[in-house]
């Protein structure tokens, strides 16, 4: 029977500081390499250029991801269990977990991500397609802090992190991430996390310097942004993208580097930057299936379970609280 009067909960709990902002951003951008957050690249174009992204030949963590889940959703749903409260973290247009909807039978699907005003139009839509699982929209930066509501309920609980996003925590900041979840899992459930593994060189550096130059686009627009929130004077023409694996680190790093010697200017402060000096916006670490066996271990998960591509490009893995 269908229950047409149900909708979802709406929660938000993350307030933006308007002054916060500023001053990490001005800290960033006077440290000795100026720096951003890479959360800085996702205004409304940024996030329609990280979608462009996706459709890209080279940047192959999507698609590869969606195939593992598609080839393997029956066996993720024999080790995880049925009936969760599925808790999508970063949840964005709730595509990828309402695929697995079917597969997984969740009790409750809760959707996370910074704003509930990008959660609105999806969750109502969502919900008319599920009007008997109860839904609820949550906005609040689960980076900062896993402090969930009461109003998620004390149903067993299956996270959800697709999508590689763990790779812009470095490794040391991923673990107590990593352990926040374990905790909020409370002894039942686990969690569901898509990594993107080490591979060749120059299928990395492709997928995050593509031919098109949508991921220039989608960096370069990082300054415009910035400009909003700042108020500073970032000329885009003035700005290169730049990415390159660093073998060290095992991570792809994103950078805008001066075309010419120049000078960025806001309220308050101002930056020089010589020619070929760069700002550095993002890190995407890279794993090894071993590696991040080990970090999930070191989380305290007590079984893990992985799964690949015939290529081995990405891994999804569940770890059993
Ligand atoms: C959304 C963080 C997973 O690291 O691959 C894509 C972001 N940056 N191209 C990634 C991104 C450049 C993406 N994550």
């Amino acid at each position: 029977m269908q229950n047409s009067s149900v909708s979802p909960l709406f929660i938000q709990r993350y307030v933006e500081n308007k002054a916060e902002v500023r001053a990490e951003l001005q800290q960033g951008l006077l440290a000795k390499t100026a720096t951003t957050s890479p959360k800085y690249l996702y205004d409304a174009l940024g996030s329609r250029l990280f979608e462009a992204i996706t459709e890209l030949p080279e940047y192959y963590p999507t698609r590869v991801e969606a195939s593992i889940f598609e080839q393997f959703l029956p066996e993720m749903a024999a080790a995880a269990g049925l009936g969760h409260t599925l808790i999508d973290l970063g949840a964005g247009n709730c595509e990828k977990a309402a695929r697995m909807f079917q597969a997984l039978r969740p009790a409750k699907y809760v959707a996370v991500d910074i704003s509930v005003d990008f959660l609105k139009q999806t969750l109502t839509t969502l919900q008319r397609q599920s009007p008997d699982l109860p839904m609820l929209g949550l906005g609040m930066d689960f980076s900062a802090s896993l402090e969930l509501p009461v109003e998620i309920g004390a149903g067993s609980r299956m996270f959800f992190y697709p999508g590689s996003s763990i790779g812009n925590f470095t490794p040391a900041d991923a673990l107590p991430f990593l352990q926040q979840i374990h905790a909020a899992c409370r002894g039942q459930g686990g969690l569901l996390i898509g990594v993107d593994l080490v591979k060749d060189h120059t299928v990395l550096q492709a997928a995050y310097d593509d031919a098109l130059g949508v991921t220039a686009a989608f960096n370069r627009n990082m300054l415009m942004h910035i400009n909003q929130l700042l108020g500073s004077d970032f000329n885009i023409a003035q700005w290169q993208h730049r990415a390159l694996f660093n073998t060290e680190l095992s991570r792809i790093e994103m950078h805008l580097d001066a075309t010419e010697d120049l000078s960025v200017r806001w309220d308050g402060g101002e930056r020089r930057f010589a020619k070929n000096e760069g700002i550095h916006t993002e890190n995407s670490y890279k794993y090894t299936v071993e590696s991040f066996m080990q970090l999930l271990k070191n989380a305290g998960f007590q079984a893990v379970k992985p799964w690949q591509d015939a290529n081995q490009q990405f891994c999804v893995f569940w770890a059993k609280a």
